[in-house]
């Protein structure tokens, strides 16, 4: 999982706020209605002060900071199905049980027993949803005669990003807009359409919500519960899945056999290669790789993207790591090894990051370099969407800096970076790339008529095993970036070896302090994310081992 930009930030939130936290434990609620429209279709009740800030807050960081969504959008290939009217392609799915021992149930239950008169409805399907400039949710149609209500809490504010929720009447005529107001709570009949619109054009953010559907029908709570299982057990069998290795191994990936499948070589100014190479697996062997890639990680990690001018990463949000042993004894890292030496005329090549990255026509990717000016690296890439035309853009474009930023005195920039384009390579089914990862390169976001996702299957190696293992290491130790500590001062000394070309940790050392900063991290990102778990759980049932997302 990744670490969210900002774990130092929550970290110093968690201690801050604790004891916010105990005082709000006697918040009270307030069921005033802003909104109370009545009509023979359905009814809609808007609450602004139902909810207390902090719990707006805390459910919103429960969805926002180190949580898992599903990605859901329908890929006959991988047998992933869409689930939810809205057909938004992210759902973070909350279980219908850990809901209703939250302080959030005390909430809904007291509107609810206002809104319909009755005090045994259930929550039985509770998601936390995104909705991005860019995607299309439909609208979604009312049941005739249901008893089911449905809630709407807004995490987000709406106010500037000029969109609303809407509801309908059965002419389809519009009933009653809602502005999405950051800890509004939406009470409405399940019989009514309604629709959630899309953030403005000037719009960035992502905007939060939680949907939470009720009702006096147990049925349906024990279908929503049988349904997690099923997301929790797919998950963990994927989990001890092998990466497959195609049942054939040996090293038969010789200079000749890249020369046969080389389409086009290109190089930089400076002299660094890019290449690719068609025809190397075939269809079965595809499908294999790319069921196996797009369903291994179906809880991604989001780690939101920059907006800031001079930010230098490539501003993929969506990626599903991989750990590098975990292609250990594959014909892959024969592959990408062989692929390395091919190109280089080395033969050490040892993998740092393996990942998968997910594109959409949403994303705001940057140009950006793989490595640092003193680092020698290749990058490798497999394009995994079938039948991929030039009308659906994605391209991966490599570029030559010509010129760069210059600031005068008072740092003020008096000159920006500016690029040539040296090639683009279209994302085509199978197709391989291979560059020197110090190349500035960019993805190219999908056209928006492409509403799925640009899968990459990404390699990135390093010149033999010690520098590979120390950029691990040095990777994994960036959460301590900055920190006095032990691990702080062994991420600078990392530093210091790679700038200066002097790997002198041996591999044992590496292999040792990899292990234990991956605990390390592990129980950070814990941290990150049982902060908002406990904040929104009642106090009775804090502490239970009770599975959240
Ligand atoms: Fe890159």
């Amino acid at each position: 999982m990744l670490l969210p930009r900002h774990c130092g930030k929550w970290l110093c939130i968690i201690i801050a706020t604790c004891f916010a936290i105990n005082a709000a434990e006697k918040f009270v609620l307030s069921t005033e209605k802003t909104i109370n429209l009545r009509s023979d279709d359905g009814n809609i009740a808007v609450y602004d002060k139902a909810m207390p800030e902090w719990l707006t807050n805390s459910t919103e960081q429960l969805f926002t900071e180190g949580s898992r969504w599903l990605y859901q959008h329908p890929d006959k290939l991988a047998n992933v199905v869409q689930r939810g009217e809205e057909k938004l392609d992210w759902s973070a799915p909350l279980s219908p049980d850990f809901f209703m021992k939250t302080r959030l149930w005390i909430v809904m239950k007291r509107l609810m027993i206002g809104f319909t008169g009755f005090n045994d409805y259930m929550a039985y399907q509770v998601q936390g949803m995104m909705l991005r400039r860019g995607d299309s949710p439909t609208v979604v149609k009312g049941e005739m005669a249901s008893h089911d209500i449905v809630c709407r809490i807004f995490l987000s504010s709406g106010n500037t990003s000029n969109s609303e929720m809407m509801f309908y009447n059965r002419k389809g005529e519009v009933m009653q807009p809602v502005q999405k107001k950051f800890g509004r709570v939406v009470l409405w009949n399940a019989t009514l359409d309604y629709s959630m619109k899309q953030p403005g054009f000037q719009t960035f953010k992502t905007e939060y919500s939680l949907l939470i559907k009720l009702s006096r029908d147990t049925k349906k709570l024990q279908q929503e519960l049988e349904y997690i299982k099923k997301v929790r057990d797919h998950e963990n069998h994927q989990k001890m899945a092998n990466f497959p290795t195609y049942n054939e191994k040996g090293n038969q990936y010789t200079n000749e056999f890249f020369e046969k499948h080389l389409t086009r070589k290109f190089y930089s100014r400076n002299g660094g290669v890019i290449s690719y190479f068609d025809g190397i697996l075939n269809e079965t062997e595809l499908t294999t790789l790319r069921s196996y890639l797009i369903t291994h990680n179906t809880a991604y990690s989001n780690s939101g993207f920059s907006t800031a001018e001079d930010d230098d990463g490539d501003n993929v949000s969506w990626i599903a790591m991989f750990l590098p042993e975990s292609l250990n004894n594959t014909r892959m890292l024969d592959l990408v090894k062989g692929m390395a030496r091919y190109l280089s005329g080395e033969d050490d090549w040892y993998p740092y990051d393996v990942s998968l990255n997910m594109i959409q026509g949403t994303f705001h990717t940057r140009i950006h370099e793989d490595c640092e000016n003193y680092e020698h690296e290749y990058t490798f890439l497999l394009y995994l969407n079938p039948n991929w035309t030039a009308d659906m853009y994605g391209e991966t474009i490599f570029l030559d800096q010509i010129q760069d930023m210059k600031y005068d005195k008072k740092g003020q920039v008096i000159q920006e970076k500016a690029y040539e384009t040296i090639v683009s390579v279209k994302p085509k089914y199978g197709r391989m790339a291979m560059f020197r990862n110090i190349i500035p390169h960019s993805a190219r976001p999908p056209s928006p008529d492409f509403h799925g996702t640009r899968y990459t299957f990404a390699v990135k190696v390093s010149r033999n095993k010690i520098i590979g293992l120390s950029k691990i290491l040095r990777e994994l130790l960036e959460f301590k970036s900055g920190s006095n500590d032990e691990g702080g001062k062994l991420f600078v000394n990392l530093e210091e070896m790679a700038a200066s070309f002097s790997y002198t940790m041996p591999e044992g050392v590496l292999l040792e302090n990899i292990k234990k900063y991956r605990e390390a991290k592990k129980e950070v990102m814990n941290q990150i994310r049982d902060y908002p778990v406990h904040s929104i759980l009642r106090k009775k049932f804090i502490g239970e081992n009770q599975p959240t997302i």
